[in-house]
């Protein structure tokens, strides 16, 4: 969108309330040509409504009055772990990751294309943990949902190809409201699971996502980019 003679580039950003949202959002205030409208379960002055249980219907009657956008980047996700959720039958887990993270991201995405510029850019988020393999019931129950949008998001690049760039970022453990909710032992242990040894921090993930932005030709449409510190 050309802006005062200035172009400017028009971004939804789901989970904006959320560590990596955050991190992102404080990422995006070096960039004067950036507008970001965040898209929030309770929204502040300039943020828009969004709860990804909406129905698609719904969910494109609250982005509709937004009109054009360059960008969406789709980084809400339920919270399994930690809260009253941890203690929710396995299946019930399962149907709720269903809602937020695999239904709502598609709805979200199929809301946004009417209103996406041509040439636009879709950022999804998926999990690298997920795609190694994760032990425990969370592990697989993520698994489950984070294989599913990013095979999603494969798939959507092929049909949206002449339209659109898709790109699927999939971070390992991020320090964001789970991981700081665990005990200094815990976090330390889930570390050594890891590729590097130690937890991503949010800013690492949003480097990520702003550097698909800022260097189209890093990541080309289809492409999944690992945050693991490596
Ligand atoms: N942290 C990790 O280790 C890690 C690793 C790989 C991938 N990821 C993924 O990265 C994304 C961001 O994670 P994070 O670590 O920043 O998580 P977080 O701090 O827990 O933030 C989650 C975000 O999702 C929003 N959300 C939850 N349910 C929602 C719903 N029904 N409708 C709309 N928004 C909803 C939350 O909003 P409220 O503030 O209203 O709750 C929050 O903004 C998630 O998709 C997560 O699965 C995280």
């Amino acid at each position: 969108m050309i802006f005062l003679g200035v172009k400017r580039l028009r971004l939804i950003v789901s989970g904006t309330s959320g560590g990596i949202g955050q991190a992102f959002c404080q990422l995006a205030t070096a960039h004067a040509d950036w507008e970001v409208i965040g898209l929030v379960r309770r929204p502040a002055t300039s943020d828009q409504a969004f709860d990804a249980v909406w129905s698609e219907a719904s969910i494109h009657a609250a982005l509709e009055p937004i009109g054009r956008v360059d960008t969406l980047i789709a980084l809400h996700g339920a919270d399994i772990v930690s809260g009253p959720g941890r203690s929710q039958p396995y299946i019930d887990r399962l149907d709720w990751l269903y809602q937020v993270d695999i239904a709502g991201t598609i709805k979200l995405v199929r809301a946004t294309l009417p209103q996406l510029n041509p040439g636009g850019t879709i950022i999804l988020i998926g999990s690298d943990e997920a795609y190694q393999g994760s032990s425990g019931e969370s592990g697989e129950l993520y698994a489950v949902a984070k294989s599913a949008v990013m095979s999603y998001g494969r798939s959507l690049a092929l049909t949206v190809k002449d339209r659109a760039r898709v790109v699927i970022i999939a971070p390992g453990w991020v320090l964001t409201r789970w991981g700081q909710s665990l005990s200094a032992e815990r976090r330390q242990r889930l570390a050594q699971r890891t590729v590097r040894g130690r937890w991503q921090s949010p800013l690492e993930v949003a480097r990520a996502i702003e550097s698909v932005l800022v260097h189209p030709g890093s990541a080309p449409s289809g492409a999944v980019i690992a945050v693991t510190g490596e």
